[in-house]
């Protein structure tokens, strides 16, 4: 009884200590959907972009802003074939040999009908940049996965892209040394949960000595004012972590994230409802810092109401935290 209640009692203490911060201020156009942040290396300038339309560009001298609204990046959408050619999806972008590459995904909700493209610029600047279509990555119903959500990094001389998915969920294909096309070799499941409808995309990888960290958006992403989820069931952002960038990924208890494991990084607190589509960069004086979108309940639920939150990231036992 007493060891019960010890137990208790720590496990009220450890989820009081766990409470997360509020996303960081941000001023100016403040709208996000699939964000995804880079400072350029020339002049340290923060570059914003968004899921929708030809990739909407934003610009600001600080994090928190004030973010003005540039222009698009793809006026004429995608050369890709396929349905949502002008509403291009979750933006990934890094430099590349020193050019800017932007990742994105070519889809339509619901469909596996899918690819993932590339554009290159060497400034990031509205009218910089060159589409270059497909790097081969695709999906149709005949495939585990949907080609959603692309996500770089770079590995010493290695380029891998982690996609996905919905479908079996999160997906790792390795890439051509130009980080153009894949390789040739099949691409391989890295996170997969397998109970419910597997609401697992959106993922992220970064390395910070000596682990790789795999973040993913769990849950339901959209339409939440016109059909709220059921409490939990709104995005949450997942982790797990391994030593190698390519397989081993486990949970704080040490379960496979192959295998329905992962800790939650951040979820819904306060009036901070439904984080997702998450991405985390280096910022020059802060660190490692997480970015995200999100509901404010005091705002508005619905999609256009969405807006863009950042948190530097704290560590214990070499998990980060929010
Ligand atoms: C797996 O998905 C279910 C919903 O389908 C969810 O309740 C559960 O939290 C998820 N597990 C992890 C580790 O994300």
């Amino acid at each position: 009884m007493f060891s019960t209640l010890l137990l208790l009692g720590s496990t009220l203490l450890s989820a009081f200590v766990q409470g997360y911060s509020n996303p960081g201020a941000c001023s100016g156009a403040c709208w996000a959907h699939d964000p995804s942040i880079i400072q350029r290396a020339s002049d340290g300038k923060y570059f914003k972009f968004n899921t929708g339309a030809g990739i909407y560009i934003y610009k600001a001298d600080a994090i928190e802003g004030p973010w003005t609204q540039e222009g698009v990046a793809l006026a004429s959408g995608s050369s890709i074939d396929l349905a949502g050619n002008t509403d291009l999806w979750a933006p990934d972008v890094h430099l590349v040999d020193g050019i800017y590459y932007m990742y994105y995904a070519v889809s339509t909700s619901g469909s596996q009908d899918s690819a993932i493209g590339l554009a290159t610029s060497s400034t990031m600047e509205v009218g910089s940049w060159t589409d270059k279509g497909s790097i081969g990555v695709t999906s149709s119903s005949s495939k585990a996965y949907n080609a959603i959500d692309p996500n770089l990094i770079q590995v010493g001389s290695v380029n891998l892209l982690n996609f996905g998915s919905f479908w079996h969920d999160i997906y790792q294909v390795e890439l051509n040394s130009a980080g153009t096309k894949t390789a040739g070799s099949s691409s391989y499941n890295i996170e997969y949960n397998s109970t419910g409808t597997s609401p697992c995309e959106g993922s992220y990888m970064f390395y910070n000595d000596p682990y790789y960290y795999l973040l993913w958006s769990s849950g339901i992403c959209c339409g939440y004012d016109t059909s709220k989820p059921a409490q939990g069931y709104e995005y949450k952002i997942m982790m797990c972590r391994s030593k190698h960038s390519t397989t081993g990924f486990v949970d704080k208890n040490g379960d496979a994230c192959t295998a329905n494991g992962g800790s939650i990084l951040l979820e819904s607190h306060g009036t901070t409802y439904g984080p997702g589509g998450q991405g985390v960069y280096d910022d020059t004086t802060n660190g490692l810092t997480l970015y995200y979108h999100y509901a404010d309940t005091a705002v508005g639920l619905a999609d256009a109401d969405y807006l863009f939150g950042w948190n530097v990231l704290t560590w214990s036992n070499e998990w980060p935290a929010v």
